[in-house]
């Protein structure tokens, strides 16, 4: 990896820090598994400490930043010029269950614009991360996106919808329709971060999902772009600013994703 700002190096230390204590506690998981009290207090535990060493790191770093953190709220509200984006735990479900697919996700926004980001897959060891200008890599080596340019060729990825969805029966329609268009069954791997990391790398063609949270796909933002890829939100609410519907893709799709996303039945 070639990256070497002061924001970067900054989210590599407190990614690092927390990677330690999270892969011990991912090994504690099979041996709650079996408890009779279950792993669910214990991971909600681990995903506050994960992100509470995130904001130490990075609080040590710009005391003054904001930082939009999901199980913290926002801290230093009135600095919306420059931010961090954290996600503890992107995949707490895949992580409470024993399975090894989830990451921590931390992006730096200024003005507005996400400038740089990481993705870290623990388990895996696969780093993604991204700075505007200076490309996309997973560990050391450059990634792009793929050149898929058929739909129905294309194997995307998509998650959702919530328990409390009020939309629900809307999104399996989407769904329904999407799966009608690509050959390939839609995948559902449980992080969106990591999901657009693979859009990123060229592992899925395209990926799509409607009320998603902006700390889970902040530090996606940029990877995408950086690798080529193409990036839309749809449908913007602005009450709620912070909740967005996603489109990402390698580009060449995205018109036809986008068309079909938005067609209505
Ligand atoms: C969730 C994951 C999941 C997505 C959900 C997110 P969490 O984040 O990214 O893939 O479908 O909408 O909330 O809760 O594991 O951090
Ligand atoms: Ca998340
Ligand atoms: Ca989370």
């Amino acid at each position: 990896m070639r990256l070497n700002s002061p924001h970067i190096n900054i989210i590599l230390k407190a990614c690092n820090k927390a990677s330690r204590s999270l892969i011990r506690d991912f090994g504690e998981i099979e041996k709650l598994q079996v408890s009779s009290k279950g792993p669910g207090d214990f991971v909600s535990s681990a995903d506050k400490r994960t992100e509470k060493t995130i904001i130490e790191e990075l609080q040590k770093a710009h005391p003054d930043y904001g930082i939009i953190t999901e199980e913290s709220g926002i801290i230093n509200k009135s600095n919306v010029k420059n931010r961090w984006i954290v996600d503890p735990i992107d995949g707490t479900l895949n992580f409470l269950n024993g399975v090894p697919h989830f990451a921590i996700s931390i992006g730096y926004e200024e003005n507005n614009e996400v400038k740089c980001g990481v993705i870290f897959d623990p388990i895996k060891n696969e780093l993604f991360c991204a700075e505007k200008g200076g490309g996309a890599f997973l560990n050391n080596s450059r990634i792009r996106v793929s050149k898929k340019n058929k739909l129905k060729d294309s194997l995307l990825v998509t998650g959702g919808p919530r328990f409390s969805s009020k939309i629900k029966k809307n999104i399996f329609l989407e769904f329904l329709k999407l799966s009608e268009a690509t050959h390939a069954p839609i995948r559902k791997f449980g992080s969106a971060a990591l999901d657009i990391a693979y859009v990123a790398c060229g592992r899925f063609d395209g990926y799509w999902q409607r009320e998603i949270n902006y700390w889970d796909i902040g530090a996606g933002i940029i990877i995408l772009k950086e690798a080529g890829g193409f990036i839309d939100f749809f449908e913007k609410d602005n009450n709620a600013p912070l909740k967005r519907n996603i489109l990402a893709s390698n580009s060449y799709i995205h018109e036809e994703l986008s068309n079909l996303v938005l067609k209505k039945y």
